[in-house]
């Protein structure tokens, strides 16, 4: 499956205009949002700043270090980090759309400082090696099919005694999934593999593994209440439908069944490059 076709996926248009469109009729001041106004449209992974404050409190980022987000969407979480934490980050996306849109919405809070986006491939990625204290990536393997690629590319552009985190959704023990997912509109977009086999991925590639949380019983709960939709849904004003179409319900709808049928599980982990 070629690179274009995620990207096509991860393209809607005028993506920036609607998010502010959508803060207007919140009756939010642009000179006045905040992270947390943006945070149910640029955090686009099971239990959006929740699980992104727990990984942040996980990584031991600090803000002496350089730290790269891999397949960081319109830049959600990378802001999140840089102002918990006040490390410098480096986002990165396959998407120019939501590189664009990750910029500009990062200068609307009045953080250029502290990051910078960058539109490229994770397996390909445009960077020296042993350039970062640190990385993560949440919920974007998913559509890696040369899973050992990424993770070599990863680990060479990591100093050596830095941290990897990992919060990513995986196969689990039945097989296909029920699509369209969130991330996929089709099995010729996604490519889950099991825990087992991710963790050798990850092994492979030279990382040590520090921490491996089973994180599937709390992306259950977070979907316990995902129906399916019945007519044309009514969608909130800012939501991750902005960013992957108006079928999110359906989406959301076939994450509950593949969660609950054992199709998908989610993962917490921590790699050292030693
Ligand atoms: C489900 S979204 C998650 C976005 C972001 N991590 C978040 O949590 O809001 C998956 C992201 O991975 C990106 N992606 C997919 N394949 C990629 C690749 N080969 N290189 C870089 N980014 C990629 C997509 O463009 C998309 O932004």
């Amino acid at each position: 499956m070629s690179e274009e076709h995620i990207h096509q996926y991860y393209t809607p248009m005028g993506l920036y205009d609607r998010i502010l469109n959508g803060l207007a009729k919140l009756g939010r001041e642009l000179s006045e949002v905040t992270l947390d106004d943006l945070a149910p449209v640029d955090e686009f992974h099971i239990r959006g700043d929740e699980a992104t404050r727990e990984l942040i409190a996980l990584s031991g980022f600090a803000p002496d270090m350089h730290i790269l987000e891999v397949g960081c969407g319109i830049g959600g979480a990378a802001r999140r980090l840089a102002h918990e934490a006040g490390c410098r980050v480096t986002g990165l996306d396959l998407s120019v759309e939501y590189i664009e849109t990750a910029k500009r919405l990062t200068q609307l809070l009045n953080m250029p400082e502290e990051i910078t986006f960058v539109a490229a491939s994770a397996l390909a990625l445009p960077f020296g090696n042993d350039t970062f204290d640190g990385a993560w990536s949440i919920q974007m393997n998913m559509n890696i099919e040369d899973k050992p690629a990424w993770l070599k590319e990863l680990f060479r552009v990591l100093k050596p005694g830095s941290r990897l985190v990992l919060y990513e959704v995986c196969g689990h023990t039945i097989t296909p999934l029920h699509f369209p997912v969130p991330w996929a509109q089709s099995d010729s977009m996604s490519f889950l593999v099991p825990p087992d086999a991710f963790r050798e991925i990850i092994e492979s590639a030279g990382f040590a593994l520090e921490v491996w949380h089973d994180k599937t019983d709390l992306a259950k709960i977070e979907f316990a209440q995902a129906k399916k939709p019945e007519g044309t849904p009514e969608l909130p004003i800012l939501g991750s439908y902005l960013l992957v179409g108006d079928d999110i319900k359906t989406k959301a709808y076939n994450l509950r069944r593949n969660l609950e049928e054992e199709r998908v599980s989610l993962i917490e982990a921590i790699a050292l490059k030693c």
